[in-house]
């Protein structure tokens, strides 16, 4: 598969990551079994970055990552998030920070971390203060490279000048485009982009089930695009993408994950999927090639994204 490099001395990774949430959060249950040869065939495709978090089942997520990685571990690039409580309050503070550095480390059993995120900007922490524990982290060679998620422009602007930012991780898919008024900033200096939910968390897809067909703990039963109204917009508005993707010979999916290559080769997505399968369709992704038209039609079928907020009030992230 093609590389892209994210941030100007940052890491050098395939075009498609992966993200590997959807196996301890989120979209209910999952088979760690069956997991670990997901994560296999990604990497025989040439999936060499990998994305997980602390707040992604306390750890089980790291260890599983860990296990999944582990004869193949320094041929790939992989990133863990610090940030959050047990309760999802944020912190930040440098002892919290090294706390749960150690952890992973531990539990990714690797002796250092490729790249090291901010799950969340801390309001109670000055982030000069996060940029400069990660700072030393790195001069004490446990992290290789520093990423901030769902940051503001002051908030990157201010963490680069005391520690570089290879990378900023956020929202971003055909279905959600607030994040490209970053993009100027990020592009100024020199930091890539690593878009989350790119597939929309499997609207985008075409296996998208209604609310009431999903299980008690995926959380996308109370995500407003799934809500009557937006649910059945939404639903039309990805019939016709796949009409649009059939032409070109493949996938809904495969277009949407194109879709975001096409917006700078700085650009990295990270979509998630527990089925060997399906990595293997959105791998598939890197070798898609979109024209202008196709670019134009995408926008026309969804000028500003999807229908309804990507997230219910209570986990809308502020970008500070
Ligand atoms: N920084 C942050 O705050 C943040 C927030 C959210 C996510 N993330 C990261 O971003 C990664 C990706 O985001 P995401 O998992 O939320 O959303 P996503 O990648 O947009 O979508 C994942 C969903 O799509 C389904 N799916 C994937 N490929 C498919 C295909 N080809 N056909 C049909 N269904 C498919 C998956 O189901 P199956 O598993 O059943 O295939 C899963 O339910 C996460 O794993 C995590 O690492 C970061």
């Amino acid at each position: 598969m093609q590389k892209r490099k994210l941030g100007t001395n940052g890491p050098e990774v395939s075009a498609i990551g992966y993200g590997a949430m959807g196996f301890h959060l989120a979209y209910g249950s999952a088979d760690e079994e069956a997991g670990l040869a997901t994560i296999r065939r990604a990497y025989d495709l040439g999936v060499t970055f990998f994305d997980t978090a602390e707040l992604y089942g306390w750890g089980e997520n790291e260890k599983f990552i860990g296990r999944a990685v582990k004869g193949f571990r320094d041929d790939v690039v992989l990133a863990t998030k610090f940030g959050f409580t047990p309760s999802w309050e944020a912190d930040s503070r440098p002892a919290h920070i090294r706390e749960v550095t150690e952890n992973s480390l531990r539990y990714l059993g690797v002796d250092h971390i490729d790249v090291l995120y901010q799950h969340r900007v801390d309001p109670n922490v000055p982030i000069e203060d996060v940029a400069g524990t990660v700072k030393d982290l790195i001069a004490e060679g446990k992290v290789k490279h520093f990423g901030l998620s769902e940051a503001g422009p002051l908030t990157i602007r201010k963490a680069h000048a005391i520690q570089e930012v290879a990378m900023l991780q956020t929202e971003y898919s055909v279905f959600e485009r607030d994040v490209e008024v970053l993009f100027p900033v990020l592009r100024e200096l020199g930091i890539g982009f690593v878009p989350y939910s790119p597939l929309g968390r499997g609207f985008l897809t075409g296996a998208v089930k209604p609310a009431a067909e999903l299980e008690e703990s995926d959380m996308r039963r109370g995500d407003p695009r799934w809500q009557p109204g937006n649910f059945e917009r939404n639903v039309e508005a990805v019939r016709q993408l796949k009409e649009l993707a059939t032409l070109k010979g493949a996938t809904v999916s495969q277009l949407a994950l194109a879709w975001l290559l096409a917006q700078g080769n700085d650009i990295v997505p990270i979509p998630g999927s527990r089925k060997a399968e399906r990595v293997a369709e959105n791998v598939g992704a890197a070798d898609l090639v979109l024209t202008v038209e196709d670019l134009a039609k995408t926008k026309e079928i969804l000028p500003e994204g999807g229908f309804g907020e990507r997230y219910a009030k209570e986990f809308a992230p502020t970008w500070i």
